[in-house]
């Protein structure tokens, strides 16, 4: 079993290149069969949810292309298939993606129930909502979303919660719908921006997308199209408080800093030193960083995914701050993890109130979802001696490269398979 083991102590110092956005990724890939020419994408990450997407994509019959570890050319002429069933897609939430997808393309799709992290209820009500608003008719069978249409008709849909994949989903299937469509109470995530514009670059008409009314009049049909991935907002910021808590000095490189402004403008609220560039922001930690409170909302607030690498980073602030988590109620699972390094974190409810603590002592952790997983090495990073992560497998869905990257940063940290190797590693960094 794989596992991450680390010697705590080293702040991280240099540059970081941000790869693609995962999340953005995952709604460009499924857009893509919804033509029959080919398509190119590049700035892809190369993570394991979205190598899943790729094969699940293959499966339904599409030819994928892998021309290189960034780059894919996807051609869905040979579709033969609208039901989707592949044993791994339903370990990923945005299996659902493929219901908007086929529905615009075929009028009808078969789509398992997502899976995902177990970071709480995760309905996907809103978008069943938006397809039978569109004319689809939707049962739940065997576990399957089941979605057929007659024809698909542009309507007024408001989304009661702000959901990022019921916005994608339906924008998908309103697409290759007849007439105007309008989404309200949209979501405003840069990758909803990401796959419209991508969309729009293979001939849709989506206006408005990054504001909360997204209006779209549907087209026949869809063309080829290149396109290139913005980069990862949640990798950029989960490097910024890696930089943070370890009181390193690190140029993030590669991104938007647009997209970053919220987690930057907490850094500096606890006193870290957050500084610009068009395409890049270099964090400096600072020896005593101050507490500070935070509420996850949608984009621009503070994003959700962010929550346990900013929690721990807290964990290590001086003060009480408290940490509200207001889009999924099961995020603080980690904070039990994080318990054992000597954290000081009471949670109640959907509220984690932290109490700063001088230093972390490593300790044997186990990641219980992709976020918290990140959050639990950076904080091993910032313990004195060794920690190691468990079930990393999580962590590996989401990030490229995450142990080189960060050992490129200076932290001495290796990913071992062995007792033995463990030891070894040990041997190495003293
Ligand atoms: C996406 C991201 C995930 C991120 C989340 C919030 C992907 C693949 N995943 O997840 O990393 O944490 O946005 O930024 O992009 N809800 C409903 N009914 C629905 C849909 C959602 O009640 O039909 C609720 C959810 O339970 C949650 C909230 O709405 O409380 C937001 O969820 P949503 O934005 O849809 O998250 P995901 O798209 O699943």
């Amino acid at each position: 079993m794989e596992q991450y083991i680390m010697k705590g102590g080293n702040p991280l110092v240099g540059e970081v290149t941000i790869g693609g956005a995962k999340n953005a990724a995952l709604g460009i890939l499924t857009a893509a069969i919804m033509t029959d020419d080919n398509v190119l994408i590049e700035n892809l990450p190369d993570v394991r949810d979205i190598n899943v997407m790729l094969e699940a994509i293959q499966e339904i019959g599409a030819d994928v292309d892998r021309i290189d570890r960034h780059t894919v050319k996807i051609n869905a002429s040979n579709i033969g298939e609208v039901s989707v069933d592949d044993e791994y897609i339903r370990r990923i939430r945005a299996s659902y993606y493929f219901i908007g997808a086929l529905l615009g393309k075929y009028k009808s799709a078969q789509v398992p129930l997502p899976g995902g992290c177990n970071i709480g209820s995760r309905p996907i009500d809103l978008h069943l909502k938006g397809f039978r608003a569109l004319g689809a008719d939707i049962s739940v069978e065997r576990g399957a979303v089941v979605a057929h249409a007659i024809d698909l008709v542009g309507a007024h849909i408001y989304l009661d919660k702000v959901s990022v994949g019921a916005t994608i989903n339906v924008m998908m299937a309103a697409t290759l719908a007849e007439g105007q469509t309008i989404i309200e109470n949209a979501a405003k995530e840069p990758h909803v921006v990401d796959v419209a514009n991508f969309l729009n670059s293979m001939g849709a008409n989506i206006k408005g997308a990054g504001t909360d009314i997204i209006r779209i009049r549907g087209v026949r049909k869809l063309h080829g199209t290149e396109y290139s991935i913005i980069p990862d907002q949640i990798e950029a910021g989960t490097f910024m408080c890696a930089a943070a808590i370890t009181r390193g000095d690190v140029m993030v490189k590669n991104v938007i800093p647009k997209h970053l402004e919220a987690i930057s403008a907490k850094l500096i609220e606890i006193g870290c030193e957050v500084i610009e560039f068009d395409d890049a922001v270099r964090v400096v930690g600072k020896p005593i960083q101050h507490h500070t409170n935070i509420n996850t909302l949608p984009y621009p607030g503070f994003p959700t995914d962010m929550q346990p690498q900013i929690t721990v980073t807290l964990a290590l602030a001086k003060g009480t701050s408290i940490v509200t988590e207001s889009i999924f109620e099961n995020r603080f699972k980690y904070v039990d993890e994080l318990a054992r390094m000597g954290s000081n974190i009471k949670v109640e409810g959907n509220v984690a109130i932290i109490d700063g603590v001088k230093s972390f002592s490593g300790a044997s952790v186990n990641a219980p979802d992709l976020r918290a997983g990140a959050a639990l090495v950076i904080a091993g990073l910032a313990a004195d001696g060794y920690t190691t992560v468990d079930e990393i497998g999580y962590i590996q869905r989401g990030y490229e490269c995450f142990e080189e990257k960060l050992r490129a940063l200076g932290a001495m940290i290796e990913k071992v398979d062995s007792e033995r190797a463990a030891q070894k590693f040990q041997l190495q960094v003293g």
